[in-house]
């Protein structure tokens, strides 16, 4: 095997709850390391998430620096500090970007801003056979359909309230489950034995997962538990697809590609195979530790910008908590 090639970047990661950091070249990771906040109780506190952020940044930063250094990589060879820019939780962003900006200054190498959406989508295209896809990006606090078009990834559909992720946590912890909900909720679904009726609500291209997280809380006073997690997913879900697949139909596009934590779950990805195989498209899911957030992707799409010397000055390297993916020009796609 040939050693890394350049350009070599390091990315952190640190949107909400998972703190990471990676070193890449243009075939793969070099190094990655990640420390994840695992609330006692409940949900994600913003200042408890970034609290646990700098308490771990400087040993997340040393650990992969130090296995770079075993891979052959010192940090002298590192060209670009890439950092997740936004959308996320204020108080995370802004640890993860104070390391990044202390970095570049002390290796005096260019800082690159990247939207955390699109190195979602990103990573997936490097890592899967993917070149155009419509993407399905579902996580805790993002749902989306996007697409590339003119320069940038489109939005064709997205939450109008709570990402899916969030909504399946939020009924997880009322009906006593551990955080995070999604994995039990999809253990539990596979012993239902019915079907019950939960609300379906898609408005044009969007969907709102609020008020179907609110009545499968009540559907638990009636119904099983086994039989609330399967309908709560089967409705969800359904929901996804239909959008997608309008996606699909609207762009012309022949590949799906599935991006987000949420993408793990088994039943979405059989319903996204069964709509593929049905208009006879190809459908993408990478390695599950590409899927939900890590700094290999945040690293990946630096390196795609550093290549087009898409960089972000000091003084503009302030968080975007809402940053939009739609927001970025997209300058590393030659079509
Ligand atoms: P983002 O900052 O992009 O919103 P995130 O912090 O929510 O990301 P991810 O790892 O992308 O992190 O996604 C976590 C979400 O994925 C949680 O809401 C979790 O419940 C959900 N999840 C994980 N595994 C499954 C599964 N098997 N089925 C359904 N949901 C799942
Ligand atoms: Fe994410």
């Amino acid at each position: 095997m040939n050693g890394p090639t350049k350009p070599i970047i390091l990315g952190i990661e640190g949107t909400a709850w998972n703190l990471s950091a990676a070193i890449v070249d243009t075939f793969d990771v070099i190094a990655e390391v990640t420390s994840t906040y695992v609330p006692p109780t409940g949900g994600i506190h913003p200042r408890e998430a970034s609290q646990h952020h700098a308490d771990h940044i400087k040993s997340v930063i040393s650990a992969v620096l130090a296995n770079a250094e075993n891979n052959g990589i010192a940090p002298g060879d590192i060209n670009a500090i890439a950092f997740s820019q936004g959308p996320g939780l204020g108080p995370c962003l802004r640890t993860a970007a104070t390391a990044a900006r202390a970095l570049s200054l002390s290796l005096d190498i260019p800082l690159i801003g990247v939207n955390h959406c699109v190195a979602h989508i990103e990573v997936g295209r490097w890592k899967t056979p993917s070149q155009d896809p419509v993407v399905l990006y579902v996580s805790g606090a993002n749902s989306q359909v996007l697409a590339y078009r003119a320069g940038r990834y489109r939005v064709f559909g997205e939450t109008l309230d709570i990402g899916i992720g969030n909504a399946l946590d939020k009924f997880a912890r009322g009906a006593g489950l551990q955080h995070p909900g999604g994995p039990k909720i999809e253990e539990l679904a596979n012993n239902a034995s019915s079907y019950v009726p939960l609300p379906y609500v898609v408005k044009g291209m969007d969907f709102s997962f609020s008020g179907l997280s609110t009545a499968a809380s009540a559907a638990l006073e009636t119904s099983s538990i086994e039989d609330v997690c399967f309908s709560f997913q089967e409705t969800a879900f359904a929901m996804l697809v239909e959008v997608t697949e309008r996606a699909v139909a609207h762009t012309g596009k022949n590949e799906i590609l599935l991006a987000g934590g949420v993408g793990a779950n088994m039943r979405l990805r059989e319903m996204l195979e069964i709509m593929c195989n049905e208009r006879g498209i190809s459908f993408y899911v990478p390695e599950r530790r590409f899927m939900g957030d890590n700094g290999s992707m945040i690293a990946y799409l630096g390196l795609l910008m550093f290549e087009q010397q898409t960089l972000l000055p000091l003084d503009e390297s302030h968080v975007r908590p809402n940053y939009r993916p739609d927001d970025v020009v997209v300058t590393w796609r030659g079509h």
